[in-house]
């Protein structure tokens, strides 16, 4: 009976303290948000890929906390309808720059405006996309367009924004990575290493910035309900239909979570305890010594898939010019 009572006590215990701690996570991530507007300064964000998903998210709830919203991404008319009804909800000014970040002439652009406006406090990075091919039949310039997305553009707007956040003390760089990162399987592995990439650029970024009020975070999300898996190449393999709903969160606990988390200064933000405990499992290396013992043995993952799968019929011949010339 006694002990019953005691663990009783106990949980309650941890819940109130959990509780606690969430309730002041979310007043600091309010003062850090809010801390540079001060005078006349109105804060900036910019988001890549704010057409839709996540990035749409993450426009609406910094218009709701006052920031004026520069929304990158390629489809116009999406990033039009999602700037105009922000502006008319929350009253902020908001800037469409049209651009693909898979080509460099789309970087150039971005970088340039981030240059010239001089002020960004809010940089997201979440601008991206799956290839799941294997790698031997994956066209190369959508796999160099995928590193261009998910990391060039992330890199060079960094650097073209972090500068004047240093100068102000005050900014936040969100790069949108994924718990894929954490995972060693094949089908889709220029996705996992852009992802992989973004989480140790961010992890020793942070080391830099110690000391300063500039912050850097990945975000690395499990399934959310986005667009993602509706695009032709998820839809052709029916992705979203093999994947139980109950695994996927919505975008906003997604970016509700990232936000909090940046108040506490927390480097990696994975949403959702079950996909911590996956990440967890991949970083410790067990799940994927799991995976590499089991994989070649289970019939339920697609055949291109699976390791030994791809024979010298089926696969892709590189597309260089050099292949011409004989060389
Ligand atoms: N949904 C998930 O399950 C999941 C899980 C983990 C991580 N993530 C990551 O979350 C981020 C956002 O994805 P989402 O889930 O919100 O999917 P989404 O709804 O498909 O949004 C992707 C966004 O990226 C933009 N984009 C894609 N390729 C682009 C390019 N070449 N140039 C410029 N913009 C481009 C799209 O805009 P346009 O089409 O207008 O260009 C769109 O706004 C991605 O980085 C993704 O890897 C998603």
């Amino acid at each position: 009976m006694k002990s019953k009572t005691f663990l009783a006590g106990a949980g309650a215990s941890a819940l109130l303290v959990g509780l606690l701690i969430k309730i002041m996570a979310r007043r600091r991530a309010a003062v850090f948000l809010k801390a540079a507007a001060q005078g006349d300064h109105s804060l900036t964000a910019l988001i890549t890929g704010a057409s839709s998903g996540i990035g749409a998210e993450y426009a609406r709830q910094l218009a709701a906390r006052g920031y004026q919203l520069i929304l990158v991404g390629r489809r116009l008319k999406r990033l039009q309808e999602v700037g105009s009804h922000l502006s008319e909800q929350y009253g902020v000014g908001v800037e469409i720059l049209c651009a693909d970040l898979s080509s460099l002439e789309g970087i150039d652009l971005v970088e340039r405006r981030i240059i010239e406006h001089g002020a960004i406090d809010f940089l997201v990075n979440n601008a991206g996309f799956g290839l799941p091919r294997v790698f031997a039949q994956a066209p190369i310039d959508q796999v160099v367009g995928m590193i261009n997305c998910h990391n060039l553009a992330s890199v060079r707007f960094t650097r073209a924004a972090i500068n004047g956040m240093l100068q102000r003390n005050f900014g936040a760089i969100v790069n949108v990575s994924s718990t894929a990162a954490y995972l060693r399987i094949p089908g889709d592995i220029t996705y996992i290493a852009t992802k992989a990439y973004l989480n140790v650029f961010s992890e020793s970024l942070h080391l830099e910035l110690l000391g300063t009020n500039v912050r850097v975070q990945a975000l690395c999300p499990g399934y959310t309900m986005t667009e993602f898996h509706d695009r032709p190449e998820y839809a052709a393999l029916g992705t979203r239909e093999r994947i139980p709903a109950w695994l996927f969160m919505d975008a906003f606990t997604v970016v509700n979570a990232s936000l909090n988390d940046l108040a506490i200064d927390k480097v990696i933000c994975i949403p959702g305890v079950g996909y911590r405990l996956l990440a967890w499992s991949g970083r410790s290396g067990l799940l994927n010594t799991a995976i590499r013992l089991l994989l070649p043995l289970t019939e339920k993952i697609p055949a291109s898939f699976r390791p030994g799968s791809l024979n010298a019929r089926e696969a892709t011949p590189p597309e260089s010019p050099l292949s011409d010339s004989g060389a």
